[in-house]
């Protein structure tokens, strides 16, 4: 019964998550539009409003902010989210062995602080953060992180992350001080910072992109690799084989996608075919991890193989969301940077972890890193024990935190009220 526990708590936390949208959310696939339809839909150019009209919207705003109103995930398309997007590109880009190198720089460096011991006992997420934090700050602003913005950065970014999974209530007080940092420094940043927004927007804008998306999308993507190599040493073994790495990342990402559900609002009515239509107005809910799991033979079971005879490209596979509507920018750097930071973690230490691996994660994922490879049996019946304690506890901490924080953000209503006013924000 207890062990039953977190999956229906996950169950009845999306079910409040997707009541608080109303009636005209929609969640795909379904018996209407199936997995074979999915991608149409999401593609469509009508489906591309990103944040009025939603109440999901005043969630996320809430899990955002400060600034969520400037998130480029959440500008409605216009001239200043073109602004916006240009500028990010601008910031991502890079020769590959540059973004690499950087990556592997920064991993090396946290590291060497933080393995002293023959065995070491991390959570994947956190160890990754610091990481991430040094990797961003030096794109932004093209020198290395000095340890007091580093602290800032990871603890804006553990704050935001750890209300988003409803494990911990967020902390105004601890983003604030990363955004009094972020305008001192706004006159160094590496280039130009988009214009259509006023200065406090762009120091708003640098926190979300890099300081808060950035830093927690490579950390919790490192936390589900890192966590499948410990649990598949054999998989582990051949990772310095570039295109086996690739099946392998194809193959976490499938499992383990990063989004659970991306929401978009129709800004027209949108007529798939004489039985398929959906007004303007209607929220459309895309379930990554269902969609993942259509089109794969055993599904469930993490088989980098598989990749060998299937092409990313046609497959139910969208880990960066979809080239048509607003992929991810990231989508080129994410993969090379992981790459380099996962060779310089293997080439140190052998992962060690018999903890569940669910896509959520709420546990950031327990793991020893361990230097000539053994590992004493005791060590893992622990950690296995305490896991699986861990997991029922805090899947009521986060039914009962993300219960409030839902009421919290539609009290405040930050989205609703922002397009109330009617102010113009193309
Ligand atoms: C492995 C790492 C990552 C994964 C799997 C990932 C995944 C995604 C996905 C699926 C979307 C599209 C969601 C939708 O359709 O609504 C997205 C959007 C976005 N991602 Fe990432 N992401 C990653 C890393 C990053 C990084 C490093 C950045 C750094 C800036 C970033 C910035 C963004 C932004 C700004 C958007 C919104 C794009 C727009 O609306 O124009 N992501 N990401």
């Amino acid at each position: 019964m207890l062990s039953r526990l977190p999956a229906r708590v996950v169950a009845l936390r999306a079910k409040v998550f997707e009541k608080v949208n109303g009636d005209n959310a929609i969640t795909f696939p379904n018996a209407q539009v199936g997995p074979e339809r999915f991608e149409e839909l999401y593609g469509h150019p009508a489906a591309n409003g990103r944040s009025r009209g939603a109440g999901l919207s005043d969630l996320f705003w809430y899990w955002l902010s400060p600034g969520p109103e400037v998130h480029q995930e959440h500008l409605e398309a216009g001239p200043r989210y073109d602004d916006v997007a240009r500028t990010t590109r601008t910031f991502l880009a890079g020769s590959s062995e540059a973004l690499a190198a950087l990556a592997a720089r920064c991993t090396a460096h946290v590291l060497d602080e933080v393995i002293t011991e023959r065995v070491t006992r991390v959570r994947l997420r956190d160890l990754m953060m610091p990481v991430w934090a040094e990797y961003f700050y030096e794109l932004v602003f093209g020198e290395p992180c000095p340890r007091e913005a580093r602290d800032l950065i990871v603890g804006h970014a553990d704050d935001v992350v750890t209300s988003l999974k409803c494990t911990g209530l967020r902390h105004p007080a601890r983003r604030a001080k990363l955004t009094r940092y972020l305008r001192e420094r706004l006159p160094d940043v590496r280039h130009p910072l988009p214009r259509t927004l006023s200065e406090t927007e762009q120091v708003h804008y640098l926190q979300g992109t890099y300081f808060n998306t950035a830093v927690v999308q490579m950390s919790e993507a490192m936390a589900h690799l890192l966590l499948a190599l410990a649990q598949h040493p054999e998989v582990a073994e051949r990772i310095d084989d570039d295109r086996y790495f690739a099946h392998v990342l194809d193959e976490t990402f499938r499992l383990y996608p990063l989004f659970g559900i991306a929401h978009r609002i129709t800004t027209a009515d949108i007529s798939l075919d004489e039985q398929t239509t959906f007004p303007a107005g209607s929220v459309l809910c895309f379930n990554y991890p269902a969609y993942h799991a259509t089109g794969y033979a055993d599904p469930q079971r993490f088989d980098p193989d598989r990749w060998q005879s299937t092409a990313a490209r046609t497959a139910h596979h969208i880990p960066f969301g979809i080239a048509a509507n607003r992929p991810c920018p990231a989508w080129r750097l994410s993969p090379l940077a992981m790459r380099a930071a996962t060779r310089e973690v293997l080439r140190r230490v052998t992962l060690h972890s018999p903890v569940t691996h669910t896509r959520s994660l709420p546990s950031r994922g327990p793991c020893l890193l361990v230097r000539d490879g053994r590992v004493p049996s005791w060590r893992l019946t622990l950690m296995r024990v305490r896991d699986r304690c861990e997991d029922v506890w805090l899947s009521v901490v986060q039914l009962v935190l993300g219960t409030a924080m839902v009421l919290h953000a539609h009290r405040l209503r930050l989205a609703g009220r922002y397009f109330d006013t009617d102010r113009e924000i193309s």
